[in-house]
Parts: C-alpha cells; sequence; structure tokens
C-alpha cells in the first residue's frame, strides 16, 4: 500500500515525502516539474537514504493518472499540486482554475474508483480572505480575493461534496500559514521560479546578494510598526502536521478542517531584523506603496489541530531564519536545471 503525494517535488511536497518517508510509508510521487525540478527526488532520495517512485505526470492528462493508480496500490493522497501565485492567478484566471480545478476532480475521481478513499488537502490561510480579527479560527467566515485562492476554496467545497455524496472519504484540510525555511541538511527549500513573489525567499536572496535590496510593500497597516503582520511556519513543522492529519484520516471518515500555523504573528521588519540577527547578513530595504490585496494582519488560532492532531509547531524563528540561509547559501541559484 502506498501514498500518493501530488506535487511532491514542489516545496512543501518535498518536505512532506521526507516525513513520510522517514516514517517508514512507502510513497509515490506524481509531479510535472511545472514548479519544480527532477533533481529534487534524489534529493529525497540521498536525505533518506530510501527509495521513492516517481512519477512524472500532470493531473489533467486523466489516462496518465489511472495508469499510475493501475500500476501502485495507492491507499491515501496528499494532494500538493496546483498552480499559487497570486498575482499570477489574477492575470491567467482561466489556467488557474483549469489547472487546479480540473486536476483535482480526476484526481479524485480515481481516489474513489480505486478505493483511495483519505485524502489529505493542501489549503491556505487565504480562504479566509481579510479577517475581522486575529488570530483565526477554523470557523472563521470564508472569501477570497483572487483566482488563486478561490480555486482552494473551491476545491474545499468539491471534497466536502464528495464526502457527502460517498461517506467512506476521510477529508483533513490543512489550511497553511505562511511556510518558509528548509530541512537542515540545506539540500531540499524553497526554490521560486524568477524573482520570488513571497517575503522569504526574497529576504534570503538578498542576504545572498542575488537581489540588490527587499522592498517593503507599505508601512502604514494596523501593526506594531506599520508593516504588514504575518504567520510563518517552518515547513518541516508543516510537513509533520500532513503525517499527523493522515494519521487520523486512517481511523475516521468525514471532513475536517486545520489551521497550520504557529499562533504568532511577525511584520515585515520582525522577519528582516530576525534574519539579520541570525546570519549576520544585512537585508537592505526599501518602503515603498502597498500590494494591493495584502491585508494587515493574518495568523493562526492553532489550538484544533494540537487537540485532535496532536500536532504543534515545534521550531521557532530563529530555526526558520537559520535553515532558510543554510538551503539559500547552498544553493545560491536553486535547483540545478534538468540536463
Ligand atoms: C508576506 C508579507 C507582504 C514580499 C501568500 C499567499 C498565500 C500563500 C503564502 C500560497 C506581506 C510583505 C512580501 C515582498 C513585502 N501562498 N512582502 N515585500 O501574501 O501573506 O501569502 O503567500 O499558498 O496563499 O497569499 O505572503 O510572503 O507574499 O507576504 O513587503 O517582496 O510580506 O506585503 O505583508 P502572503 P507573502
Amino acid at each position: 500500500m502506498a501514498i500518493l503525494i501530488t506535487g511532491g517535488a514542489g516545496f512543501i511536497g518535498s518536505h512532506t515525502v521526507v516525513e513520510f518517508l522517514n516514517a517508514g510509508e512507502d510513497i509515490v510521487i506524481l509531479d510535472n516539474f511545472c514548479n519544480s525540478k527532477p533533481c529534487v527526488v534524489d534529493r529525497i532520495r540521498t536525505i533518506t537514504g530510501k527509495e521513492v517512485t516517481l512519477c512524472r505526470v500532470d493531473l489533467l492528462d486523466r489516462e496518465a493518472v489511472e495508469e499510475v493508480f493501475k500500476t501502485y496500490d495507492i491507499e491515501s493522497c496528499i494532494h500538493f499540486a496546483g498552480l499559487k501565485a497570486v498575482g499570477e492567478s489574477c492575470m491567467m484566471p482561466l489556467r488557474y482554475y483549469h489547472n487546479n480545478i480540473t486536476g483535482t476532480l480526476i484526481l479524485c475521481e480515481m481516489l474513489q474508483k480505486y478505493g483511495a478513499k483519505r485524502i489529505v488537502f493542501s489549503s491556505s490561510a487565504t480562504v479566509y480572505g481579510k479577517p475581522e480579527t486575529v488570530p483565526i479560527r477554523e470557523d472563521f467566515p470564508l472569501s477570497t480575493t483572487n483566482p488563486y485562492g478561490e480555486t482552494k476554496l473551491m476545491i474545499e467545497r468539491i471534497l466536502k461534496d464528495l464526502h457527502t455524496s460517498d461517506p467512506e472519504f476521510s477529508v483533513s484540510i490543512l489550511r497553511y500559514f505562511n511556510p518558509i525555511g528548509a530541512h537542515e541538511s540545506g539540500l531540499i527549500g524553497e526554490d521560486p521560479k524568477g524573482i520570488p513573489n513571497n517575503l522569504f525567499p526574497y529576504i534570503t536572496q538578498v542576504g545572498e546578494g542575488k537581489l540588490p535590496f527587499l522592498r517593503v510593500f507599505g508601512n502604514d497597516y494596523a501593526t506594531h510598526d506599520g508593516t504588514g503582520v504575518r504567520d510563518y511556519i517552518h515547513v518541516v513543522d508543516l510537513a509533520r502536521a500532513h503525517l499527523k492529519a493522515l494519521e487520523r484520516a486512517r481511523k475516521v471518515t468525514g471532513v475536517e478542517y486545520y489551521n497550520v500555523g504557529t499562533g504568532n504573528g511577525y511584520s515585515v521588519l520582525d522577519m528582516v531584523h530576525a534574519y539579520e540577527r541570525v546570519t549576520g547578513l544585512e537585508i537592505p530595504y526599501q518602503i515603498v506603496e502597498r500590494r494591493p490585496g495584502d491585508i494587515d494582519e493574518c495568523y493562526a488560532d492553532p489550538a484544533l489541530a494540537e487537540e485532535m492532531l496532536g500536532w504543534k509547531a515545534e521550531f521557532d524563528l530563529d530555526d526558520m531564519c537559520r535553515d532558510a540561509h543554510r538551503w539559500q547559501s547552498q544553493n545560491p541559484d536553486g535547483y540545478p536545471d534538468e540536463v
């Protein structure tokens, strides 16, 4: 019996594969490498000393997806695969809806057809839109402000309807906050395509001199220092939450939602200062205008995940800075291109 991990060569996916392999699970990675590199799979093998099966497949290729289910005895799925850039989704909504929604529909059809009725889904705190208050609980109102976020919310609803029609399904929906950091080996980490959209890879690239300075998107937010506050969580803590979620999904059926964050909010300038303190590097920055769509504050109330999954974030901000720096300094240009 194997666990299918879609998007398993991506940033969060690869760290999750490592944790599942270390836990003794058999893993099949399904990835089309549209936002990752094949060398990641070799690095996973190096880190764990374990074999992992790779299927270079696009979820939109129904025949190829079904071939994976015919070939491997899949018992459950961790579903990461999807396009995830907020700004890009606003420019090409049809590509995002087709890729993320149609791909998920094909995946769910095969999970049902082949009796693999356990799925842990990679959702996002973006489904909360602009929360009235913080910290955010799972019962907060849901709303989205961009097509990427809309695909996450739609997939949550698709999975709920799937369970309603087929109560044998176990669905665990994990709403991530802001994953950063890297595996302690420095062999795998965050490697965004082109100029990073997200704060932390931008900071780590400034630290390595790959970018001249950080643009701080606004300092007039209603926060302690005027810059945006987010719940940054170590990617390994996030990966370990998936083990706990599947452990529970193997025992119960139904649809459950969990905020996966630390419960701590840090501002942009908090992150800059922490990275400088931990690494000794200078991170020059300029305050510029706000980025459209950004909100003041967003951080989790992670109590439900602790109560129901027995999961709690263990790494602190210094760990996140140290591990992200090790990855970026060992891989200043990210992963090598496929030869
Ligand atoms: C964090 C803070 C920015 C870049 C997004 C998605 C979310 C998830 C994580 C996919 C904000 C500020 C950023 C920069 C800056 N992605 N910032 N300069 O926007 O909280 O969440 O990424 O699942 O769904 O919405 O993360 O890292 O882009 O921004 O000042 O160059 O850093 O304004 O306050 P965000 P982020």
